[in-house]
């Protein structure tokens, strides 16, 4: 049963969190007159304005003129913190000088080659040094292409056609398994387990038994609520498939920035096949998929009847040159390790402050990437998230704005390189200053008071 508040917010406690949110909305709309106006004028060529839905939020998103170092600029000139950090896409922050130097360089020596070159040599043989299940790499232009090709490649490889995810996750635009994604989703057969949950991934891990082609796994849910995968459960995972020769797809779209080898590496967990994108792009579309060797030589073109691997964009000399800076000069062994324990330190504190405030609200995460939620006891799958008022996630986005911090409406926090400890002091802070300012709200609907 889930701990969160499935009904118990009260008539009188939902229209003043609703007056709450209201008043904050007038006071952004009337912040961000110019927002207002762009988004007006881009809902006559997109529906709703929008390309991207995550980027949509009520009244209206904010749209940014122009970003450096950690911040954003947005068109009514105000300047932000920027705590989205593209949805960890923006690691390296807005104006690193070694990669803005690399992109130049490459800027300099032409573009649209159709032809390899160096720079994706590097790229590959870092991408190889750096995740220990990597064996070879492939490049894609998202993270949705690389969990693709991944699937694909697992089909191909097993000659079996079922597959497994989990409730919530999120592989990308066309494997949306929460929120009613479903009705997008590519059409791959699915079984769909509750994250976390040992026994019954298990017994349905052996009941698809000869026909399942590969479960694949987010090793924390990133946009299902920044739910870390315990190690025992993806332990559990890799001998299940083991035992009915399925392969495991690590998901790591999100999480490669987990300390110098990615998440797989901190958790001791052996996958067959891991998918990255996101900030190792630098900047630059980006997806890659890799893993052993002999899998991944199923697309080799030099072996007859190999399996096609096309995209007139996957080695675009931008994403592999700047992606190859990045990963070489800046988001060195070293410095994914310091933003690990900075993200693990911040999130201490923030339970110590939200503790203070009530129990029901807790920072989950892992490393960089964290979320408030507005939940009491232990938060292991998203169900235990059912019920959370989204309106208090509304005003905390509206409070965090107000106090010059960017983060997701989701509540999610992700830190970047181009931060400094007194940015991340400057988070701490504000979510301080939101839990002071909406604390007797909070304790009134958690019936603390
Ligand atoms: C875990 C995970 N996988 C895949 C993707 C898809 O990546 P992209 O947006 O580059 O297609 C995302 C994007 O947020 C993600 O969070």
């Amino acid at each position: 049963m889930t701990e969160a508040l499935v009904g118990v917010l009260d008539r009188k406690q939902n229209s003043v969190l609703l007056g709450a949110v209201e008043e904050a909305g007038a006071a952004f709309a009337l912040r961000n007159p110019k927002s207002e106006a762009l988004f007006k004028d881009a809902q006559s060529f997109m529906p709703g304005g929008n390309t991207r839905s995550a980027l949509h939020f009520d009244p209206f998103p904010l749209y940014v003129a122009e970003s450096f170092d950690a911040c954003i600029k947005d068109a009514d000139g105000h300047v932000y913190l920027d705590a989205l950090g593209e949805y960890t896409a923006g690691l390296y922050g807005h104006s690193d000088a070694r990669i803005r130097g690399a992109v130049i360089s490459t800027l300099g020596k032409g573009v649209s080659n159709g032809a390899p070159g160096e720079a994706e040599i590097n790229l590959s043989r870092l991408i190889c040094e750096r995740f220990p299940a990597i064996e070879t790499v492939r490049f894609c232009n998202s993270g949705t292409e690389a969990n693709l090709y991944a699937l694909t490649l697992a089909r191909a490889a097993t000659k079996r056609s079922k597959f497994i995810a989990f409730s919530g996750a999120y592989h990308g635009g066309v494997f949306v398994f929460g929120a009613g994604g479903a009705a997008v989703n590519a059409p791959y057969d699915w079984t769909v387990c509750r994250y976390n949950e040992i026994t019954k991934t298990v017994a349905a891990i052996e009941a698809l038994g000869s026909e399942l082609a590969a479960v694949i796994v987010e090793p924390m849910m990133s946009n299902g609520g920044c739910i870390p995968a315990a190690k025992e459960f993806l332990e559990a995972l890799r001998a299940a498939c083991d035992k009915v020769g399925a392969l495991l797809i690590l998901d790591e779209v999100v999480t490669s920035r987990m300390g110098r080898g990615g998440a797989h590496a901190k958790a001791g967990i052996e996958p067959d096949l891991v998918t990255l994108g996101k900030y190792l792009g630098a900047g630059f579309s980006f997806g890659a998929f890799g893993g052993r060797a002999p899998l991944m030589d199923l697309m080799n073109p030099i072996r007859a009847g190999s399996l096609p691997h096309a995209g007139t964009f996957n080695n675009n000399v931008f994403s592999m040159a700047a992606g190859y800076t990045g990963l070489s000069e800046v988001f060195t062994p070293e410095r994914a390790d310091d933003l690990y324990d900075a993200g693990e330190q911040l999130r201490a504190r923030l339970n110590g402050l939200a503790g203070r405030c009530s129990s029901m609200v807790q920072f989950t995460g892992w490393g960089s990437i964290l979320n408030i939620h507005f939940a009491a006891g232990e938060i292991t799958a998203p169900e235990d998230l059912f019920g959370e008022p989204r309106d208090l996630f509304r005003l905390f986005h509206f409070d965090l704005i107000e106090l010059g911090i960017y983060a997701a409406r989701r509540g999610q926090i992700n830190l970047s390189l181009a931060m400094s400890a007194l940015d991340i002091d400057r988070i701490e802070q504000a979510i301080a200053q939101f839990l002071r300012r909406r604390g007797d709200l909070i304790r009134a609907i958690a019936g603390e008071r």
